[in-house]
């Protein structure tokens, strides 16, 4: 049995990317059928990362009257580097006048769920993308596996890969499953979620001589934390108590306050960029696209830029015929993804303790962040990047 379906622009994936995506069209007139391999529950209740760029945070607002980021989420107007043993606050206020906000990213895509399910947006929840055929037609289209089993067809003017770092079509537009840029790093993170007190009011990224560590929050109740650790690492071989020094003595100068640890994971990352963000009437976005390691928290807010970008050129072609924004659409993207690509691998490669590194090596990681943190043009880099630069405007400039 095979069904099909027809709309405008097939969008693969309900993450941030496809669901804010689908709110920009339907402003524009322009509708959409999203398909996701996951459940509604699993995709709300995934944890994943929390901060948001204040360009992020101000197209949430507009296009989602109900999004609780001003009272869920926490304004941030800071970030402290913490090395060889003493805090140095980057003032994101003072240096550039900009913020950033920590909400997490299950609770941004609660938000979008509900907005775009109560305007009627057309989600196939457990529907697994297959395969994408004719790109380099004017129709082309998706090919599908539906929650019982079944043959769904979306047939479309666009389709758009939102579905994540192991995307199905990414094949359609780079001509290869892996097909892009990338780099691996020799370590992970450790993260945790446990219930405790917040142990500082801002993030702390901290180097010391045992390796990174990054204390981070999510509510009163409830904090994020982690560390770096051996990419083969297996969260459940930490007793409570070791995970808490390893934390403990890698913020020297702060004492955390521990509490019950309910959630750990391993999160390997790299950084990636596909050959093609764009193949004839194809093109990704997101992770599909893009993968950056955590440590400049680029991820989603990369994502959401990406999607700025392609809805104006949508609007172009399928409204007016008008070809050149969707032409132009990755070689604008890559200057923002490369530029976030530098500030996430420089962020990584200035904190993290890389195996086997010298005397040498550490001594000048030291004179690097040194460097950032007495200069006012390092701070002001580090905040500008960090908080966001400028988001496209949604009318072509
Ligand atoms: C988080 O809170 O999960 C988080 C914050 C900052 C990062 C990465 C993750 O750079």
């Amino acid at each position: 049995m095979s069904d099909t379906l027809r709309t405008r622009v097939a969008i693969v994936g309900a993450g941030p990317a496809g669901l804010v995506l689908s709110q920009l069209l339907a402003d524009a007139g322009i509708d959409s059928v999203i398909l996701d391999s996951r459940t509604r529950e699993q995709i709300e209740t995934t944890i994943r990362a929390g901060i948001l760029e204040q360009g992020t945070v101000e197209l949430l607002r507009a296009l989602d009257p109900g999004t609780r980021v001003d009272t869920v989420g926490h304004r941030h107007d800071g970030v402290e580097l913490r090395f060889a043993g003493e805090g140095h606050r980057i003032d994101f206020a003072a240096l550039v006048g900009r913020s950033v906000w920590l909400y997490p990213q299950h609770e941004v895509l609660i938000d979008l769920l509900a907005l775009r399910l109560g305007a009627g947006q057309d989600i196939r929840f457990e529907t697994t993308a297959d395969h994408v055929e004719g790109v380099d037609t004017d129709r082309p289209r998706v090919v599908a596996v539906d929650a019982g089993g079944e043959q769904l067809v979306v047939d479309a003017d666009f389709v758009v890969g939102a579905d994540g770092s192991r995307s199905v079509v990414r094949a359609a537009v780079t001509g290869s499953q892996t097909g892009g840029y990338f780099r691996e790093y020799p370590f992970a993170w450790f993260g945790i979620l446990c219930e405790a007190p917040p142990s500082a009011d801002e993030l702390i990224y901290s180097n010391s001589e045992n390796g990174f560590a990054l204390v981070s929050q999510r509510s009163p109740e409830v904090q994020r934390m982690y560390f770096q650790c051996d990419p083969e690492a297996d969260p459940d071989a930490l007793s409570e108590a070791e995970i808490w020094d390893t934390l403990q003595s890698r913020v020297p100068g702060t004492t955390l306050h521990e509490g019950p640890i309910f959630q750990r994971d391993v999160l390997r990352f790299r950084s990636f960029v596909a050959h093609e963000l764009r193949n004839g009437r194809a093109a990704l976005v997101g992770d599909a696209a893009h993968t950056v390691p955590p440590t400049g928290a680029k991820g989603m807010n990369l994502a959401i830029a990406d999607v700025v970008l392609l809805a104006r050129a949508l609007r172009a072609l399928l409204l007016e015929g008008d070809a050149r924004l969707v032409d132009g659409y990755a070689a604008q993207a890559l200057d923002r993804i490369w530029k976030a690509q530098q500030f996430s691998w420089w962020m990584t490669s200035m904190l993290h303790l890389a195996p086997q590194s010298s005397d040498f090596d550490r001594l000048r990681q030291l004179g690097e962040l040194r460097t950032v943190v007495d200069s006012a043009a390092g701070r002001t880099y580090l905040a500008e990047a960090y908080t966001g630069w400028p988001l496209p405007t949604s009318h072509g400039d």
